[in-house]
């Protein structure tokens, strides 16, 4: 197998029979030791947090499967941090979608003049580019179409599937009472019909979840998500 892509929390293999295999390792993104699921450097190296983060994927995508949701995901192994996924292409070079419930992070960052911490958000969608040098930036969906990134067509299934996912995830968490505050997807055009499919992973690092007002770091996430 052959790698092509190594990632900041992730290595990205191609098979013999062109799929991809992701291998997920111990890094962590954040700053400073400090776990922050929005930043582009890894912040820190936790021992079990590719095989968690990896659990816990398998989790989500096995759930999306039975409720229909199009994903890129085959099969995961566990004990050697892989997941086995459809190869996608990515709308331009990467975009993020973020699916809000309350107004935490970036979004109270830049709108906090007139958004307040914590408060509702009725599964937000924003998306963002995938660009470390400018700081990943929100961008409209007028500028996707415009800059020939995504179809207003493609826009409303991204949307559809992000607000579809998210409100899946929600439930999930609520099931252990974990609320959840944000959420970052990735998403791709697979096979011949170039269909929009969830790809990537779904973690603790890509979220914000809280329990009783109290935040829970990906590996506590994942643990209390998946204990019986
Ligand atoms: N099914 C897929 N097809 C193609 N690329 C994928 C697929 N799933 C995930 N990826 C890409 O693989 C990379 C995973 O590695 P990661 O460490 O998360 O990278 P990054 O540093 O870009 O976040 C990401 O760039 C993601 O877009
Ligand atoms: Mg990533």
């Amino acid at each position: 197998m052959k790698l092509i892509y190594t990632g900041k929390t992730k290595n990205v293999f191609e098979l013999e029979d062109g799929n991809y295999l992701l291998k997920f390792k111990d890094d962590v993104t954040g700053e400073n030791g400090v776990f922050d699921p929005g930043a582009n450097t890894v912040g820190l190296t936790l021992e079990g947090a590719g095989r968690a983060g990896l659990s816990l994927t398998k989790h989500f995508f096995e759930v999306l499967k039975e409720q229909g949701i199009p994903t890129h995901y085959i099969d995961a192994n566990i004990d050697e941090a892989t997941m086995t996924v459809r190869p996608a292409t990515v709308f331009g070079k990467g975009l993020e979608v973020i699916c809000r419930y309350r107004a935490v992070g970036s979004f109270l960052r830049r709108y906090g003049l007139y958004a307040e911490e914590g408060q509702a958000l009725d599964a937000f969608v924003e998306v963002t580019l995938k660009d470390d040098d400018r700081q990943d930036p929100p961008i409209s969906e007028d500028a996707l179409d415009m800059l020939g990134i995504l179809t207003k067509a493609e826009y409303a299934v991204l949307k559809d599937l992000t607000q579809q996912i998210g409100n899946v995830v929600k439930a999930e968490l609520a099931k252990k009472d974990i609320e959840l505050y944000d959420i970052k997807f990735e998403f791709g055009r697979v096979g011949e019909g170039k269909e929009i499919v969830l790809i990537d992973e779904i973690s603790g690092g890509n979220m914000r979840a809280y329990k009783n007002g109290e935040y829970i770091e990906p590996l506590q996430l994942e643990k209390l998500m998946l204990e019986a």
